[in-house]
């Protein structure tokens, strides 16, 4: 699972664009850790064994660090630069009794060594002497209530200088049982202009796609308690119990961001991860520069706001928050279409017209980066398998967006059951079902190769698929698209392919509703479930039984065969979005798709570009397979 899932925050991270430059600083990453990376680490009381990070020693009444031995640059201030970064490591916790103890934690920390009796409660963080003097910030996955300021013994908190946590957040209604001995993805995610540090904890085997919202968003200037130069690694304790704290995986990106001299607003990151030095050139990153002064943040916000959608050449109407009010019932629950990720949509009547209007989440910086993105990106595309967005409104800090009010509301409620509003009972046919795939793919293909600047909208789910009133597909929520600008030609088609793959095909709904006894599998994965068909040469059986087997059964199998095409974890291996889109109008044949999965190779290669560095590919490939496996 892990396989898939680790494709996507390096993809997030690099596609996107502008103007001006934002430089990777460094970045690493260990799908395992075999004996010889274990030299890349400062070890403290913890070691390498079988392939994976044991952060401090079993035994009772222990702690233990380990740390990247080159420090990272978390602020410059000759500079002017901070650093934000993003990480993401599996974490496996075993306690050898009932109850366990203590706990694990990601650090930033400007001391290599580990504080003298800093196990039990203390995760290897402080000792009770060095609490505010140590300079050391922290995200803790704790499994133990040490104390009265603990929630309980199954929560992430995030500390500063200390084991009191300044934002913590229990597990349980997450899904997260830390100390379940299950494979646990965390992504730590922070962000140096805004000073967001985003926190994400699910289930590995559950993390195939994205890691959902964050757990905890909290507010923390790191520059402000870190000195310049800090060590990161994990840290780890036990107290009266044993306990296995170990971290599987880990993978760490940064970028330095320029803080000073505000002449510039739009801030660019282009990162070149060193994987994508092979791969790709760069690209970047659209942000928003954080103003100094609080007070004035509002006003300075809605003028950054404005400019920056005046920008794009067909700028959308902009309405009146009171407007907007009026139209939706002062956001009226009752006029509420649905909600999700940033914000809650309602529909509204605006100058006589019916339209929806999304209201994105308050107070997160994610959400005005979304809504800058969402509006420049959409105004400038005109696709009959798009959403129209009419116009747009920032004020008193609501951000609002108005689209065209679709009737037959998004395709996740009709394809999935057991739905939370299940206020329809239509069966969509196969015939509309194939007509929307193929509208979801023509709009893919506009947004690819028909449009001034390539769109990656890198979002498409069944619940961003709208349906106008002859169920034609609509693409929407451009909240995560971006657009790309590659400056070598030939790598045109290999950023096609990896779209077509992961953002485009890779999800589209043939997932099989209903079949409760066969959820949980595809859970895990649907397309390790739609491959296993394949394999056993049942492919048209993964199509929903709704349907009675009333459809064209070679069109169905050309169709899912495309789409395990476009799952192929070589993501070179993909059709382009141009191709499926061939194979959906019966132009060319489905591709041809091995019956056994290929494993996942990292790097991932171009079939030229594989030579000898293929063993340790391969070697990465089987361990995640093994991963998965015992992740079940
Ligand atoms: C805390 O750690 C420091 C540094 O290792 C050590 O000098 C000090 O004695 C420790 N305090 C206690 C109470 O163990
Ligand atoms: C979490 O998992 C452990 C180990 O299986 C178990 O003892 C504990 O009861 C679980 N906690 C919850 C809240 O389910």
């Amino acid at each position: 699972m892990f396989s898939h899932f680790k494709f996507i925050p390096f993809l997030q991270a690099i596609l996107i664009s502008s103007s001006l430059s934002q430089i990777l600083c460094f970045n690493f990453r260990y799908p395992s850790f075999t004996s010889a990376d274990a030299n890349d680490f400062i070890r403290l009381n913890s070691s390498v064994i079988n392939n994976v990070v044991q952060v401090s020693p079993v035994s009772r009444h222990s702690s233990g660090r380990i740390l990247y031995k080159q420090p990272l640059k978390l602020w410059d201030k000759l500079k002017g630069t901070k650093s934000s970064f993003i990480t993401t490591f599996v974490l496996n916790i075993r306690p050898l009794s009932t109850p366990g103890a203590e706990g694990l934690a990601f650090v930033l920390t400007d001391s290599a060594a580990l504080p003298t009796n800093s196990g039990g409660p203390w995760l290897g963080i402080v000792n009770v002497s060095t609490i505010n003097i140590n300079h050391i910030a922290a995200v803790e996955f704790d499994t133990r209530k040490s104390d009265s300021m603990d929630v309980d013994d199954n929560h992430v908190g995030v500390d500063v200088k200390n084991i009191y946590s300044i934002d913590q957040e229990p597990l349980a209604s997450h899904g997260v049982n830390l100390s379940s001995g299950e494979d646990i993805t965390a992504r730590i995610q922070y962000d140096a202009r805004s000073d967001d540090l985003l926190v994400y904890v699910k289930l590995t085997r559950l993390s195939e796609h994205d890691l959902g919202d964050p757990v905890i968003i909290s507010h923390l200037d790191l520059s402000k308690n870190l000195p310049q130069d800090v060590f990161i690694g994990f840290s780890s304790s036990t107290g009266e119990y044993a306990q296995v704290n170990t971290v599987k995986s880990w993978d760490f990106i940064s970028f330095e961001t320029q803080i000073k001299g505000s002449a510039n607003l739009l801030w660019l990151w282009i990162l070149i991860p060193t994987v994508a030095v092979i791969l790709v050139g760069g690209v970047g990153f659209l942000l928003y520069l954080r103003r100094k002064s609080r007070s004035k943040r509002n006003n300075d916000d809605e003028m950054d706001i404005e400019k920056e959608i005046q920008r794009s050449s067909s700028a959308p109407q902009k309405f009146r928050l009171k407007e907007l009010k009026a139209a939706t019932g002062n956001f009226n629950v009752n006029n509420k279409l649905g909600s999700g990720g940033f914000g809650t949509v309602y529909k509204g009547i605006l100058r006589k017209q019916e339209v929806a209007v999304k209201r994105i989440l308050k107070n997160t910086r994610h959400g005005k980066q979304d809504f800058i993105a969402e509006v420049t990106t959409i105004s400038n595309l005109h696709h009959k398998n798009l959403v129209k967005l009419f116009g747009w409104c920032y004020e008193s800090n609501e951000l609002l967006l108005v689209y065209e009010f679709l009737p037959n509301g998004s395709l996740d409620r009709y394809i999935f059951r057991n739905q939370i509003r299940t206020d329809t009972d239509t069966t969509l046919d196969w015939e509309t079902r194939h007509n929307i795939i193929c509208g979801v793919a023509k709009a893919l293909d506009y947004l690819h190769n028909g449009c001034e600047k390539r769109v990656i909208h890198r979002d498409v789910k069944a619940s961003n698929i709208m349906l106008d009133s002859e169920f034609n597909a609509r693409l929407g929520d451009f909240g995560l698209a971006r657009t790309v600008q590659f400056k070598d030609k030939t790598l045109f088609n290999q950023g096609d392919c990896w779209n077509a793959g992961l953002y485009g095909s890779g999800k589209f709904p043939y997932r099989k509703p209903g079949h409760q006894n066969e959820q949980n599998e595809y859970n895990i994965s649907i397309v390790e479930w739609v491959w296993e068909h394949h394999r056993t040469e049942r492919i048209t059986d993964v199509v929903d039984d709704r349907l009675n087997h009333d459809f064209d059964e070679d069109q169905a199998r050309c169709t899912v065969m495309l789409g395990l095409g476009c799952c192929h974890p070589n993501p070179y291996e993909r059709p382009s979005m141009r191709s499926a889109l061939q194979v959906l109008t019966g132009e060319v044949c489905a591709p041809d798709v091995p019956t056994e999965k290929p494993a996942f190779m990292w790097p991932a290669m171009a079939p030229s570009l594989i030579g000898e560095d293929i063993n340790n590919s391969i070697t990465g490939g089987q361990l995640t397979t093994t991963t998965e496996l015992s992740g079940r």
